[in-house]
C-alpha cells in the first residue's frame, strides 16, 4: 500500500477503481466499505482528508480525531491500494473556495437545518475527490443517510461516470452505531447514547408490526431519547430516501434519522425503511459481535 499527498500520484493504476471517502479514524464502518470496494473493483484508493469547509464550529474541526499511522495500518489489512492523504492547502489552493457545490432542497431538514453550510462542504469535497479519483465506484454509509442522498443527487446533476453506493450501517454489539466521535463519549454518557439506537428499534419495531403514521414513528425515536438524562435531541424526522423529502406516511423508501447531543457529542444515527416486494422492511444495520476498535478511547 502506498500513501501519497494527490491523485496526480495515485494515477496510472489500471482496472475498475474503487473510491473510499474518509476523514479518517477508522473503524469497522469504514472497514466494510473498503471490503465492500475490494470485492467489487480491481483497484482501491481511500482518501482521508478532513475537510474543513464542512465544519460549521471551529472546535469541533480541531478536535477531530486524527491518526494517520493507525489508519494506515487499518486501511492497509483492509486491503486499500493507495491512501491519497492531501494537506489543506492541496485541497483549496484558494481559502475560502471560489467555487462551492450547493444541493438545495436536500439539504434543507435535519443535518441541513441544524448545521447551515455542512452539505455545501461536503458537495464541494466530494465533487473535488471524484473529479480527483476518477473512479468507477464510490463508497458511502448509510449512517449518514442525508449526506448519501445529497452525494448521489451532486454525482447526477454534475454528470460524474460514477456510481454511488451506500452500504448498511454498522453498530457496536449494544447497538450504538459506530462513529469516529464515539471516541469522545465517557462511559456514563456512552450509556446514555444507546437512547438513540433504542428509539430507533423501537420505531422499527412498530412499522414492522404494522404502523405507517411518519409522526407516530418519529415520536417513538424522540420520546426515548428525551426521557434519557443527558440526552438533548435535536430531531427525529422521517424522509424519503431519495430526495429527503419529509413524510407523513411510510410507503415508500424513507429513512428515520436522529440527532441528540449527549454532553458536548453531537451523535447522528437512523433506520431505513426500504420497499421490497411492496412489503416495508427496516435495515436495522449489522451489529458487531465483538466490541468495536472504537471502543472506550479507540486504541
Ligand atoms: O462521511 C465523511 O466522512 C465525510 O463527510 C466525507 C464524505 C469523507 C467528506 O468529507
Amino acid at each position: 500500500m502506498e500513501i501519497v499527498a494527490t491523485f496526480a500520484e495515485a494515477r496510472g493504476r489500471n482496472g475498475r477503481i474503487g473510491l473510499v471517502p474518509t476523514m479518517g479514524f477508522l473503524h469497522e464502518g469504514h472497514v466494510s466499505l473498503i471490503e465492500a470496494a475490494r470485492s467489487e473493483c480491481d483497484v482501491v484508493i481511500m482518501t482521508l482528508f478532513v475537510n474543513p469547509l464542512q465544519f460549521e464550529e471551529r472546535v469541533d474541526l480541531d478536535r477531530y480525531p486524527r491518526d494517520l499511522e493507525r489508519d494506515a495500518a487499518i486501511a492497509e489489512s483492509a486491503g486499500v491500494d493507495v491512501i491519497v492523504a492531501p494537506s489543506v492547502e492541496e485541497m483549496y489552493p484558494v481559502w475560502p473556495p471560489a467555487t462551492v457545490v450547493q444541493v438545495p432542497g436536500l439539504a434543507d431538514i435535519m443535518e441541513g437545518a441544524h448545521r447551515p453550510g455542512h452539505f455545501d462542504g461536503v458537495a464541494t469535497v466530494v465533487a473535488k475527490l471524484f473529479a480527483g479519483a476518477q473512479a468507477n465506484r464510490a463508497y458511502f454509509g448509510r449512517k449518514d443517510a442525508q449526506q448519501l442522498a445529497v452525494v448521489r443527487a451532486m454525482a447526477r446533476d454534475l454528470s460524474f461516470p460514477i456510481e454511488v453506493r451506500g452500504m448498511p450501517i454498522l453498530r457496536e454489539s449494544d447497538g450504538l452505531a459506530l462513529s469516529s466521535r464515539n471516541v469522545f463519549l465517557e462511559p456514563d454518557r456512552r450509556a446514555a447514547a444507546l437512547s438513540l439506537n433504542m428509539g430507533l428499534m423501537a420505531a422499527a419495531d412498530a412499522v414492522e408490526a404494522g404502523e405507517r403514521d411518519a409522526k407516530q414513528v418519529a415520536s417513538l425515536a424522540w420520546d426515548r431519547m428525551d426521557q434519557t438524562p443527558g440526552v438533548e435531541p435535536e430531531y427525529a424526522e422521517v424522509a424519503s430516501q431519495d430526495d429527503v423529502v419529509s413524510q407523513d406516511s411510510l410507503n415508500e423508501p424513507t429513512f428515520l434519522a436522529v440527532a441528540a447531543r449527549v454532553g458536548d457529542v453531537r451523535l447522528i444515527d437512523n433506520v431505513h425503511f426500504d420497499v421490497i416486494d411492496g412489503e416495508v422492511v427496516a435495515d436495522r444495520g449489522t451489529r458487531l459481535q465483538h466490541q468495536s476498535i472504537l471502543y472506550e478511547g479507540g486504541h
